[in-house]
């Protein structure tokens, strides 16, 4: 029987009187990859900070690599999550270097608030320097250009060898050459054995590579739809799903839309 890695449950989240997620349901099982579409506002990154434990829902229950967020320690189970958002981008301390935000990922911390050993930093700095990133490790995390402020985000992510890894919108400030370079060791980690269940967000249908086998469409805080690449990503569906006219077709290089604008 395959195992769930994350179960949302009829989820509802309300903020300042506001409904932004209702009655969500979704289940990842392990080892099926997903993308998660919508605009702008729709709720993707919300969603996001339920299955991490960031935020809680109003209604509805989230377990995740079963456990129940309440009845877990939550930092545990962060650790087993690997999170890379440019929400978070601005959270972590400026002062640290590069490095030792890519660490910090072993503790799943904001901050760090323990030292680490030579082979922990080794490890941090070998996931740098795979992201053509080793020259930066020591430079202060703030004075990083935003593309590689994302990098050590990246290796902050997989530090920890999560069970699950979070993209959200990953390619943000990448150059065209770092985002290739990226999306090919993506594809080569998803095709590993011991992989994570990966869940990527992203406004740009060419990221979406075959590894990914299921699709989540948000919209306005709700699912309008969950199902496979072939079935969803379609001129008719993305034209609902952000409410206008586009064609979508698929060539060598994966998914391709064209936006046809009125006037
Ligand atoms: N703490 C909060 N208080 C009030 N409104 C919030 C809060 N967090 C999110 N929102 C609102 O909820 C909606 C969904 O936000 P969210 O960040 O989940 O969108 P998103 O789908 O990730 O969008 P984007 O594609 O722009 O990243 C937005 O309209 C946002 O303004
Ligand atoms: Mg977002």
């Amino acid at each position: 029987m395959s195992e769930t890695v994350v179960e949302v449950n009829q989820v509802t989240f309300c903020r300042k009187q506001r409904t932004i997620l209702s009655d969500v349901s979704w289940r990842i099982e392990k080892g099926r990859h997903w993308a998660l579409l919508g605009a702008n506002g729709s709720g993707k990154t919300t969603l996001l900070k339920l299955i991490c434990g960031y935020e809680w829902p109003t209604f509805g229950s989230i377990h995740v690599l079963g456990r129940r967020f309440g009845a877990c320690d939550l930092r545990h189970l962060r650790k087993l999550i690997g999170w890379v958002s440019s929400a978070m981008c601005h959270q972590l301390p400026g002062q640290d270097t590069a490095l030792q935000v890519a660490a910090s990922g072993l503790e799943a911390s904001i901050g760090l608030y323990r030292t680490f050993d030579t082979e922990e930093l080794d490890k941090a700095r070998r996931l740098l320097s795979h992201l053509g990133a080793e020259h930066l490790a020591e430079q202060r995390y703030g004075t990083l250009s935003q593309g590689e402020q994302q990098k050590t985000l990246i290796a902050r992510a997989l530090v920890s060898e999560p069970k699950l890894l979070i993209l959200d919108e990953p390619c943000i400030g990448l150059d065209p050459a770092s985002r290739e370079r990226f999306l090919r060791d993506l594809d080569e980690f998803a095709a590993r054995d011991d992989a994570p269940t990966m869940v990527l967000v992203t406004h740009h249908i060419e990221e979406i590579r075959p590894w990914v086998d299921s699709v989540l469409m948000l919209k306005n805080g709700q699912v309008l739809a969950a199902g496979q690449p072939a079935e969803l990503i379609r001129s008719e569906t993305m034209g609902q799903l952000f409410n206008c006219h586009c064609v979508v077709g698929q060539g060598d290089n994966g998914y391709w839309l064209r936006m046809e604008m009125a006037g």
